[in-house]
């Protein structure tokens, strides 16, 4: 039977792609197939999503005309990933490969064929992503619903226009890791504060998942809800203090422009 949707590399985004599309986002296992040229990483699959179709390669893909692509592979092999989807006459393209351009991906499919792209974040992989989509060339409407549909399943998704997928990239792409980063220091401070790993750990997990569903909820600024907690001469002044003095801010604006410089160059 023709699969509905080929997920090329079962790695850690398109491996998240998968499990929020059957798990949560309504598609039928037995509509999906993961591409994946690892032995381990088509057992893991295999297992977690009965009914997954998970081949070695693009070519033993069951596809029929109206069959899409994700393309979750490394930047390297993008373009002779997309060589092997039009050779085996998928026309329509979805990409989360980080800082490639719709038109390298483009001239590598044949004429006329749909890219759109993405970047996801890897919350994706518990619903909780958030993905920016925009057109190549070719993508019309009914391409930006489709891929919307495709990411909708496991997140939030936004269109923009190409030129700002670098700075989606090193703002909400890479977010993660600067949260995940903050959270490690936390933990850190609490344990040389003398608390335990266990409970500094639980502590900040809850402080930073209410954090964000709070900021998420309350639609207020984030400014409002930080003054909201700042109490004149008290403690959380104390450590915004400390932090404002070692520059926290403009290191987080530092990184973010170093990761979107980074994915400039990959592009080039
Ligand atoms: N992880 C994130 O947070 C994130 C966020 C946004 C966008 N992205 C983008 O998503 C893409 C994938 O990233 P990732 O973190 O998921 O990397 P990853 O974990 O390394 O996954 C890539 C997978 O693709 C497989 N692969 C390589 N060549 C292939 C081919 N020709 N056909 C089918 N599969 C092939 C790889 O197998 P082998 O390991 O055996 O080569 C690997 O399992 C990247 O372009 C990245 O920029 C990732």
């Amino acid at each position: 039977m023709a699969t509905s949707l080929l997920v090329v590399g079962g790695g850690r985004m398109g491996g998240a792609l998968v499990t929020g599309l059957v798990t949560r986002g309504g598609w039928a296992a037995h509509d999906v197939t993961v591409a994946e040229p690892d032995e381990r990483r088509r057992a893991d699959l295999s297992s977690a999503h009965p009914g997954l179709l998970v081949v070695g390669t693009v070519a033993d893909a069951p596809v029929d005309a109206g069959c899409g692509a994700v393309l979750a592979v490394k930047p390297d092999v993008a373009e002779p990933a997309c060589r092997a989807l039009g050779a085996i006459g998928v026309r329509r393209v979805l990409s989360v490969v980080a800082g490639m351009p719709a038109g390298r991906l483009e001239a590598c499919l044949p004429d006329g064929a749909v890219v759109v792209r993405a970047m996801p974040n890897i919350p994706a992989l518990v619903g909780a992503g958030v993905t920016a989509i925009a057109g190549g060339a070719h993508a019309r409407a009914a391409d930006l619903e489709w891929a919307e549909g495709v990411l909708g399943a496991v997140g939030a998704v936004v269109r923009v226009p190409e030129r700002h997928l670098d700075v989606v990239t090193g703002l909400s792409g890479s977010g993660p890791a600067y949260v995940f980063l903050v959270a490690e220091a936390l933990i850190e401070a609490g344990v040389l504060a003398g608390l335990s790993r266990e409970l500094s750990t639980s502590l900040v997990v809850g402080t930073v998942r209410g954090a964000g569903e709070l900021l998420a909820e309350s639609g207020e600024r984030p400014e409002v809800l930080r003054a909201d907690v700042t109490s004149p001469g008290g403690t959380t002044a104390a450590g915004l203090r400390a932090l404002e003095a070692r520059g926290v801010r403009s290191a987080f604006i530092e990184a973010v422009l170093a990761a979107v410089e980074r994915s400039r160059s990959l592009a080039r």
